[in-house]
């Protein structure tokens, strides 16, 4: 058989023109230079070729090899070159980056921040306590009757018996951070001042003002000779630096199991500056905390000499505070974990 060289050549080059990626050069070798290829093809018929044709047709064919194979090659580096331009051009460096998206404290962590540091300034140290507490630190040490309300399995989540052999000894999760206090009178000897934020838990339906888990700050100042008028002095100074100069401040009695005497503490509200508006109820004030004198009985619990010392103590919500000094009508809002609300903060 006779071949076309020439005409090979010159369709397999127009064939190599026309390929503009990876897989057609791939192609291309398969077919013209392959196990199976044409040249392969035109070497395996040589052996019918008379003998003296055979090194006329046998150069032509070792030819066409090398040309196939060399204008592959240069094919291969042309569309290599090609590529490597184009990445260049879409790689701008003067474009900005994509930034990554940074996160940062949720408002609730800020507000604890910054009532711990502005604490810290008056000398108290921050402590935490578990939240899986004994029923005896969280009700029965701070002077909670037996038979008050807030100990109702309505009103606290209690967990299993810590000791089932021995009962009435439940753990639950603390209602409150004031159980925080009869283990700080345990663990320091005073003079001793401390706050104790952290999580706390009621089995409260879910509404706008209600939540089942919420945050307290706890404060506890216990030292020879503290007064009534330190209470006041402390937390006149720790509001006006919180919300502001200008607010006055009310003591209204209440009553705490352990505290004695107890009160509310209310600031003017700083929106209305007291004529009353929506946000303090039209009332011109604004509960913002509990407080009052560690109760004897509190220290008796945690084996202190009675009649020694004398101390103070507080508690504030945090939801409820973040709630004031932002505008936020809704407790949801903090734990939906929304970007749109948190990234506000
Ligand atoms: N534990 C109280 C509550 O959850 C708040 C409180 C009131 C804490 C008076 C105190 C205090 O330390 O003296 O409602």
């Amino acid at each position: 058989m006779e071949w076309q060289f020439d005409k090979i050549e010159k369709e397999a080059q127009a064939e190599l023109e026309a390929v503009n990626g990876q897989g057609g050069l791939e192609a291309f070798r398969i077919k013209y230079l392959g196990r199976k290829g044409i040249v392969q093809e035109i070497f395996s018929s040589l052996g019918s070729v008379s003998a003296e044709e055979k090194p006329r047709v046998g150069k032509q064919a070792n030819d066409l090899r090398n040309k196939l194979a060399s204008i592959l090659e240069e094919k291969t580096l042309q569309l290599r070159a090609e590529t490597s331009k184009e990445t260049q051009y879409t790689l701008d460096h003067s474009l900005p980056g994509v930034a990554p998206s940074i996160g940062h404290a949720h408002i609730l962590s800020q507000t604890i921040d910054e009532i711990c540091s502005l604490f810290e300034k008056l000398g108290f140290t921050v402590q935490d306590g578990p939240e899986i507490e004994t029923e005896f630190n969280n009700f029965t040490a701070l002077n909670i009757p037996i038979d008050h309300p807030s100990r109702d399995s309505f009103d606290t989540f209690y967990l299993e018996a810590e000791d089932r052999s021995n009962k009435g000894r439940y753990l639950l999760l603390r209602s409150h951070t004031s159980p925080g206090q009869v283990r700080i009178l345990k663990q320091f000897p005073p003079p001793l001042a401390v706050i104790i934020p952290g999580k706390v838990y009621r089995p409260d339906a879910v509404d706008a003002s209600h939540s089942f888990m919420f945050h307290q700050i706890e404060g506890l100042l216990v030292d020879r000779d503290v007064k009534f008028s330190d209470l006041k002095g402390l937390l006149t100074v720790f509001c006006q630096r919180l919300f502001g100069k200008d607010i006055k401040m009310r003591f209204r009695p209440h009553f705490f199991p352990f505290t004695e005497p107890s009160a509310e503490v209310d600031i003017s509200c700083y929106i209305c500056k007291g004529k009353g508006c929506s946000v303090c109820g039209r009332k011109g004030w604004l509960e913002i905390m509990g407080s009052g004198m560690v109760h004897p009985k509190v220290f008796e619990a945690a084996g202190y000499p009675k009649g020694k010392y004398t101390g103070l103590a507080f508690g504030l919500g945090v939801e409820r505070i973040t709630m004031l000094k932002y505008g936020i009508n809704d407790i949801r809002i903090f734990f939906e974990n929304d970007k749109r609300f948190l990234e506000q903060f």
